[in-house]
């Protein structure tokens, strides 16, 4: 597959993607090499990386604890102290071998240790191929809410090694489904109906999906990478849901992947955008079908109603008190800085649930 070149680094692919990073290596004179990776990707991916990187440069390893409750400052201030201790310099490059959690962190350490040093995602789930590894977001979560703490800055390379893939769960895999629905659902009709109507899906049609998915990303960042207007679409889905995925963080039966949240997110925000705006009823009920036929259904009791819509407070669209949300015209289309009411969020989860 084709690299992709964005404004300021380039995205290589599979088989590339190796040859890239050593020339990469080779032609900028960096100190030493220090590999960031969870508890998981330790395990099933650092060997791969090791195996395929050619340097003389020392190559050191930062684990941190795997999941959503480890991005946060703490181990932030772990991994600053290791690099410190380790005599990481200005020269040093930062390579985050991980999923979101492990690419949105090292990429905050990257851009604040020294003032900044050169960093490489290579991220290793679904969800950070198509999304979180891409378009310089970089930060942690602040408590229950998510990355409030952060700074855009894109990453010095991305590689996409889709190899990596076959170490993950179903449930991994469908979380970063939902973010590719999200690309078609806010941009692109005919990505959506695409992934829709696959039902047999093979390898070569998957490393397509994330191709285009990933250039849906691109094409919305590059017009507006600071997040002032059309980025603000790629959050469709994601006002409720982040509440949702904040809500129930530390629930003992329905903590939830950040996609799963997110899928819940876009069909209460389709519901919203029929509404709102000039999506049918007709076809949010037909996104509430696809999407649930894929991640299934949990229970929201109304008693979680409250306490959810208030955690939208931290959302960081609002503007002067007001929570904005990013919906869609109709599929293909979206519409940013949206207004509702709690009345219709209220019904918004009625039609979750009913
Ligand atoms: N994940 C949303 C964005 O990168 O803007």
């Amino acid at each position: 597959m084709t690299s992709i070149s964005t404004q300021d680094y380039i995205i290589h692919f599979n088989q590339n993607s190796y040859t890239a990073l050593n020339n990469y290596i080779k032609e900028n004179s960096f100190s030493n090499i220090f590999v960031l990776v969870d508890s998981n990707t330790s395990t099933h991916c650092l060997p791969v990386l090791l195996s395929n990187l050619v340097t003389e440069l020392t190559i050191e390893v930062i684990e941190i604890e795997a999941g959503e409750q480890h991005k946060t400052i703490d181990t932030c201030l772990g991994v600053w102290e290791t690099l410190s201790e380790l005599r990481a310099d200005r020269k040093t490059l930062l390579i985050n071998l991980g999923g979101g959690v492990v690419t949105d962190l090292g990429g905050f350490v990257a851009c604040t240790y020294q003032r900044g040093i050169q960093f490489i995602n290579i991220p290793t789930t679904l969800l950070s191929m198509v999304d979180a590894s891409i378009g310089g977001k970089n930060g942690v979560d602040l408590g229950p809410i998510k990355n409030q703490i952060g700074i855009i800055k894109t990453p010095n390379m991305v590689l996409v090694d889709t190899n990596y893939l076959s170490t993950l769960s179903a449930r991994e895999m469908r979380s970063g489904l939902a973010e590719m629905l999200k690309h078609g659902l806010i941009y692109n009709e005919s990505y959506y109906n695409k992934l829709t109507e696959l039902s047999d899906l093979t390898l070569d049609d998957l490393d397509q999906l994330i191709y285009d998915s990933i250039e849906i990303k691109k094409a919305i960042v590059e017009q507006d990478p600071t997040e002032q207007n059309l980025r603000k679409s790629l959050n469709f889905g994601h006002t409720l849901g982040h509440a949702i995925e904040s809500f129930y963080l530390n629930h003992k039966t329905k903590a939830l992947l950040h996609g799963e949240a997110i899928a819940i997110g876009m069909i209460l925000e389709s519901f919203l955008s029929a509404e709102l705006l000039n999506l049918s009823m007709d076809k949010a009920q037909q996104i509430k079908n696809n999407t649930i036929k894929v991640f299934g259904k949990i229970d929201i009791p109304e008693t979680d109603y409250a306490a959810i819509i208030d955690l939208m407070k931290f959302d960081k669209k609002n503007e002067k008190g007001t929570i904005n949300f990013a919906l869609i015209e109709t599929i293909g289309k979206s519409k940013i800085n949206c207004v509702a009411s709690n009345e219709l969020i209220i019904n918004s989860f009625k039609f979750y649930n009913e």
